[in-house]
C-alpha cells in the first residue's frame, strides 16, 4: 500500500480536523499545509514537526507538493476558488461545508470534479453523528410510517461569539448564516426526508447583534466561545460591518411532497439542534444532540395531551471527541473513500442542494418572504456523482 500524501489549506481554526488523518504508522501522512496566518503555520509545525512543508500561498503548495488529497478548511468564501484549483490538478478534495457561498459556485466545483475525475468529499460531519443516524434508522425501520414533515429548531448560544465578530458577519463572505450553519441541518432534513427541496420561502431578521457595541476595523478581536458573554445585548467587540441575519426561519417544499422547516437563532441561552419528524404513524424527536446525555423519543400511540417521554426511548451515552466524535469518523470516512472507494455518508450533490436551499432561503428573507424555486442540477452532473 502506497503512502497517502495529504495537504491542508487553512491549517488554523478548523484545519485541526485534518490532524485526525495524520497516521504515518498507517501510511497516511500530512506532508504540507498552507495558511495566510504566521501563528497558524507555527502551531501546525509544532504539532507535525519541522518535516512538514508550509506555504503562505495555497497555489504554491499545490504546484510544488505531489499531493494525493487536500483538506480545504479555509473560510467559506475561499472554498470555490481553492477546490476548483485542487480538483483541476486531479487532487482529491475534502471540502468543508458550505460547499461554496453561491449555487453557481457549487455547480462549478461539481463540473470541475466531473471533468478531472478527482474525488470530492464534503465535510458534513452531522452525517457522522450518532443521533442523526439513529433518527434515520428509526425512520427507515418504518416506525413512524410515511414521513410527511420535518421540523428543526436550532438554538445557538455562542452565535454572538462565533459569527458576529469576524468574517462570518458579512454577506460577501458567507451569503447568510443559513449556509454557514444551516447547510448542515438543511442537508440532514433532506437526508431524513429522502428528497431535496424544490421550493423555499422564509422570514428572518437582524435584531440583536446589530444593537451591540462594535469594534473598529483594525481593533484586535476574538471569536472564541465565552459562556460569561450573557445577556446578548450587554456584549461588545462586534464586527464593524454586520449584514447577515441573527435569526432565520425557512419553509421548504421537497421533491417527494415532504414539507419542512428550519428555524435558527443566534442569541439563545442554550445550544441544541432539535428535530422532530412526523409520519403517518408516529413522531420522533431528539432531546439533546451530541453534547451530553441525549435521547430520541418515539411516540407511536395516541395520547391526548403532552407526554415528555415517548412510547419508546432511545438513549445515548456521552460521545467524546470533536462534534461528539463525528470529526474523527468523517475523516476516516474520507480516507476509506480514497483508499477503498467506500461510499461515504456525505454527498456532493446533497451538499449542493443544501447550499441552494439556504441561498434562496436567504433571498426570500431579503425579498419579504417571496418563495423561490430551487434550480435543478443538470442531469450530466447529477449522474456523475450518484
Ligand atoms: N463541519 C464543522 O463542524 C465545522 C466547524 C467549524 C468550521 N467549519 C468550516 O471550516 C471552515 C473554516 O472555519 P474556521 O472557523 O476555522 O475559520 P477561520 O477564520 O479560523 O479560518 C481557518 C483558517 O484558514 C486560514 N485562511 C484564511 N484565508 C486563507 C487563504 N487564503 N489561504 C489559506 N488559509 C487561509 C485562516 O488564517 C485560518 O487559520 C469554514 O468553511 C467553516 O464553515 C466546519
Amino acid at each position: 500500500m502506497d503512502e497517502l500524501r495529504l495537504g491542508v489549506i487553512g491549517v488554523g481554526g478548523r484545519g485541526a480536523l485534518a490532524l485526525h488523518a495524520h497516521k504515518p504508522e498507517k501510511k497516511t501522512r500530512i506532508v504540507a499545509g498552507t495558511d495566510i496566518s504566521g501563528s497558524a503555520i507555527a502551531k501546525f509545525k509544532e504539532r507535525l514537526g519541522d518535516g512538514v512543508a508550509t506555504y503562505k500561498d495555497y497555489r504554491k503548495m499545490l504546484e510544488k507538493e505531489d499531493l494525493d488529497a487536500v483538506f480545504i478548511t479555509s473560510p467559506d468564501f475561499l472554498h470555490e476558488e481553492q477546490a476548483v484549483a485542487a480538483l483541476k490538478r486531479g487532487t482529491a478534495v475534502y471540502l468543508e461545508k458550505p460547499m461554496a457561498i453561491t449555487i453557481k459556485g457549487c455547480d462549478r466545483i461539481l463540473a470541475t470534479a466531473r471533468e478531472s475525475g478527482a474525488k470530492l468529499f464534503l465535510g458534513h460531519n452531522m452525517r457522522y453523528m450518532r443521533f442523526v443516524h439513529k433518527m434515520k434508522d428509526i425512520i427507515d425501520s418504518g416506525a413512524i410510517g410515511e414521513v410527511k414533515t420535518v421540523w428543526c429548531r436550532h438554538f445557538i448560544s455562542y452565535g454572538g461569539d462565533a459569527y458576529f465578530r469576524d468574517w462570518h458577519s458579512e454577506r460577501k463572505n458567507t451569503t447568510s448564516l443559513l449556509l454557514q450553519k444551516g447547510a448542515h441541518d438543511i442537508d440532514v432534513i433532506h437526508w431524513l426526508a429522502g428528497a431535496y427541496s424544490r421550493r423555499v420561502a422564509g422570514f428572518g431578521s437582524l435584531g440583536v447583534y446589530s444593537r451591540c457595541k462594535r469594534r473598529k476595523a483594525n481593533d484586535p478581536y476574538s471569536a472564541k466561545f465565552d459562556a460569561s458573554h450573557w445577556p446578548p445585548l450587554k456584549q461588545s467587540g462586534f464586527s464593524p460591518r454586520i449584514d447577515v441575519e441573527d435569526m432565520n426561519m425557512i419553509l421548504m417544499d421537497l421533491d417527494n411532497g415532504v414539507q419542512a422547516s428550519y428555524l435558527q437563532c443566534h442569541y439563545t441561552p442554550d445550544s441544541c439542534r432539535n428535530y422532530t419528524v412526523i409520519g403517518t404513524e408516529g413522531r420522533i424527536e431528539n432531546y439533546g444532540d451530541y453534547g451530553g446525555e441525549s435521547t430520541i423519543e418515539l411516540w407511536n400511540k395516541r395520547h391526548d395531551g403532552f407526554r415528555l417521554k415517548g412510547d419508546k426511548t432511545y438513549k445515548f451515552g456521552h460521545d467524546f471527541g470533536g462534534h461528539g466524535g463525528a470529526d474523527e469518523k468523517i475523516v476516516q470516512g474520507f480516507i476509506d473513500y480514497l483508499r477503498k472507494d467506500k461510499r461515504p455518508f456525505t454527498s456532493p450533490i446533497a451538499s449542493r442542494y443544501s447550499v441552494a436551499t439556504g441561498f434562496l432561503g436567504a433571498k426570500s428573507i431579503r425579498s419579504g418572504g417571496k418563495p423561490f424555486d430551487i434550480p435543478r442540477l443538470n442531469k450530466k452532473l447529477e449522474g456523475a456523482f450518484s
